[in-house]
């Protein structure tokens, strides 16, 4: 019986030991999963010892340890060690007031551990987190976390996943425009015609838009299409960026008048506070 427990406890630990990987370096998630299995691995030794004090203190009869407590009432009594009541007499001070006398007893073990043992971690925090350095002190590792956050923005505003219907730009540089036509001429020039000039879809070349034109207008219509008009939605699969880029190519279309293009359809664009609707006004 005895064995058995301590074959438990022992596998127990064992266990938390192997599956974690505390001390090696890894990502933040992994990190804290780790430290998340120790703490509730800690609190699940917490409880059972708690719970198994309480059985040696209300287990009067097997004080002296015949079952399965003899090594915690072992435990528990070197904790606890105090000079025996037959031998308080030797301890017993010289000083007394009104019949009170006071015994000089030694600072109870599990007290004393408590108390070397905070100096001893703190020499070791010491060393570790002020001296060698090796430990991260909060204010490194808020650092660190930013600074893993800025890469991470940085790689997510090179993607263009921030890009939007609020934020979409209109693509000037070469590169982009290139990448633009790339993908207007295998998605789009099914329906929109190679240059543009329209098929099933409507012309792209001409000042009039049936959803509004501008990059933010011809943005949307992509992002979301107009299915019930044969236009689809292309969010799932070009990405913010990409749909930029087309959309950019597409506005640098305006204007060419390819030969067999449709007739215009909708409303003719203007710009609203551009600078081109501005001079137009003035
Ligand atoms: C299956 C045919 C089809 C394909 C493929 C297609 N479109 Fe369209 N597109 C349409 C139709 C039809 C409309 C008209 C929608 C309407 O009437 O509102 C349209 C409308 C548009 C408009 C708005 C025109 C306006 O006047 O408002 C834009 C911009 C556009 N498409 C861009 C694209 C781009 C970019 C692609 C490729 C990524 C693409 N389309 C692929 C059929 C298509």
């Amino acid at each position: 019986m005895k064995n058995k427990i301590k074959l438990f406890v022992l596998s127990f630990v064992l266990l938390l030991l192997s599956s974690s990987n505390i001390f090696a370096a890894g990502d933040a998630e992994a990190q804290l999963y780790a430290v998340m299995k120790w703490m509730i691995g800690i609190t699940i030794l917490l409880v059972l010892l708690v719970l198994w004090l309480a059985l040696v203190y209300s287990e009067k009869n097997d004080l002296t340890g015949q079952i399965f407590l003899a090594p915690l009432v072992r435990f528990k009594n070197f904790m606890t060690k105090t000079t025996p009541i037959e031998d308080e007499e030797k301890i017993l001070m010289a000083h007394e007031y009104d019949g009170i006398r006071e015994l000089d007893n030694k600072i109870p073990p599990w007290f004393s551990i408590l108390f070397y043992g905070t100096i001893v971690f703190g020499i070791i925090y010491m060393i570790n987190f002020h001296i060698i350095g090796s430990g991260n002190v909060q204010a490194e590792e808020y650092q660190q976390e930013i600074q893993a956050a800025q890469l991470q923005r940085e790689i997510l505003i090179r993607t263009g996943a921030f890009i939007n219907e609020e934020t979409v730009k209109m693509e000037t540089n070469d590169a982009a425009l290139l990448s633009g036509k790339d993908i207007f001429m295998k998605n789009c020039a099914a329906c929109h015609a190679q240059n543009g000039g329209g098929l099933v879809g409507p012309n792209l070349t001409d000042e009039y838009w049936i959803n509004g034109g501008g990059i933010v207008n011809v943005f949307k219509v992509i992002k979301y299409g107009v299915p019930q008009k044969g236009m689809i939605s292309w969010e799932s699969q070009l990405s913010p960026k990409e749909i930029q880029e087309v959309a950019s190519y597409i506005l640098t279309l305006q204007g060419t008048n390819p030969s067999g293009g449709k007739p215009p359809e909708g409303e003719k664009w203007e710009e609203p506070n551009s600078e081109q609707s501005e001079l137009d006004q003035s």
